[in-house]
């Protein structure tokens, strides 16, 4: 960089840094045409009357200002039980397992959300590197946008120090991409990687997903990892986790919201449906889909303007989620390369089961589990690294 170059990105830090105005310094890393494109070639699916055919897959959901919004008020909505349980906890969750977190650590937040919990993280994490880089990573710049500041607001992290990077992270690709730029910005300095809130859930092949991320992880770095679980695995354990999300008014609402802003359906809240099944010997998995129980035939336009037929019983997959069993989640981490360095598990009461659901938190490192567990910057992976 010449020095005049030097000067340019010095000033512009120093502007945003000594403003009164919420600016943001967004890094776009894909075509949003592209993205536009994809989502109209997923609501072209076969008729399906299972969720199978037309799909709004996981970060779409998420696009765009009217699902941020959406997804904030289900966030709020009481009735929303695992995303409310999910943050009303995870200050505990987090306290359990942060200890682990060596210092001198930036921060690479995975699907920022309302930032409720990247705040908490950071508010730890910059006691022990006030200089840290906080990097969320989203689908949707609006979600980038509310969640950063959320997470952001009053605390001592400089403006120039958060680069939210609006990024499909589900794409390989991608991720290499990003790879190269955090390993740039931090240099050997460690990172604590996250992906909370049951994002891992939302997507088909979420094994790889995890795959795909973990790789971003050198042996200094550190990956926080939050998931939905369930002690057991049964048809009547896949209905409960169903009338989970059933209950909630405002989660039906974000979950059609997608689909009212890209196309011209008129949106019924009735037609939304709730479809539960047991996956494999690992989780229980619930399909939201949008169902045509009209009677008839539906034109629909999509977002390139084309009508294409929505037929009497076809679906739309709005939104895919799981609820891991928890003895699967060691063979799921292993998978991804990583071993658990600590956890914490939270039981939350199911009405009418004795079954429990929860939250688990766990806080992952790279490498096999018989290694010994690291604690961040001090431990011996990090040794390992420097020498
Ligand atoms: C379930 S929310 C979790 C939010 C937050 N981490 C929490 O725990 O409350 C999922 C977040 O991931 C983002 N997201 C989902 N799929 C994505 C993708 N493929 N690429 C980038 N962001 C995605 C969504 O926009 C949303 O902010």
């Amino acid at each position: 960089m010449t020095a005049s170059e030097g000067r340019l990105v010095g000033d512009l830090a120093k502007a945003i840094d000594e403003s009164d105005f919420a600016w943001s310094l967004v890094l776009v890393g894909e075509d949003q045409r592209d993205k536009l494109a994809a989502l109209t070639s997923d609501l072209l699916g076969k008729p399906s009357t299972t969720g199978d055919g037309k799909q709004i897959t996981s970060g779409y959901a998420y696009w765009g200002i009217g699902p941020t919004i959406a997804w904030a008020h289900a966030c709020a909505d009481p009735f929303y039980l695992v995303m409310k349980q999910s943050l009303d906890s995870f200050t505990r969750r987090w306290s359990r397992v942060r200890g682990k977190v060596g210092s001198g650590f930036h921060h690479v937040s995975f699907g920022v959300g309302t930032g409720h919990k990247d705040r908490l993280v950071l508010d730890h994490l910059l006691d022990h590197n006030p200089d840290l880089l906080y990097v969320p990573v989203d689908m949707s710049s609006e979600m980038l946008r509310l969640g950063t500041q959320q997470a952001t607001h009053g605390l001592r992290v400089r403006g120039h120090r958060v680069v939210p990077v609006q990024l499909d992270f589900s794409i390989p690709e991608n991720l290499a991409e990003f790879r190269d730029l955090v390993h740039r910005m931090v240099g050997d300095e460690p990172v604590l990687y996250s992906l909370l809130g049951n994002t891992m859930a939302n997507f088909d092949h979420d094994a790889e997903l995890l795959a795909g991320l973990t790789g971003l992880v050198r042996p200094q770095d550190l990956f926080l990892l939050e998931v939905a679980t369930t002690d057991a695995l049964s048809d009547e354990l896949a209905q409960d986790a169903v009338e989970e999300y059933a209950r909630s008014r405002a989660y039906r609402e974000f979950a059609t919201s997608a689909l009212m802003h890209n196309t011209d359906l008129t949106i019924t809240l009735d037609a939304v449906r709730f479809r539960g099944a047991v996956e494999g010997d690992r989780a229980l998995k619930v399909k939201v889909v949008y169902q045509n129980g009209t009677g008839g035939d539906i034109m629909m336009m999509l977002p390139d303007r084309t009508r294409v037929p929505f037929p009497d019983q076809d679906t739309i997959r709005l939104y895919l989620t799981r609820k891991y069993a928890r003895k699967a989640l060691d063979g799921v981490v292993g998978a991804a390369g990583m071993r658990k360095v600590v956890g914490t598990h939270s039981d939350f009461p199911v009405p009418r089961s004795a079954q429990g659901f929860g939250m688990d938190l766990l806080l992952l490192a790279p490498g096999g589990p018989d290694e010994p567990a690291t604690s961040g910057s001090g431990s011996r992976a990090r040794d390992i690294w420097e020498h």
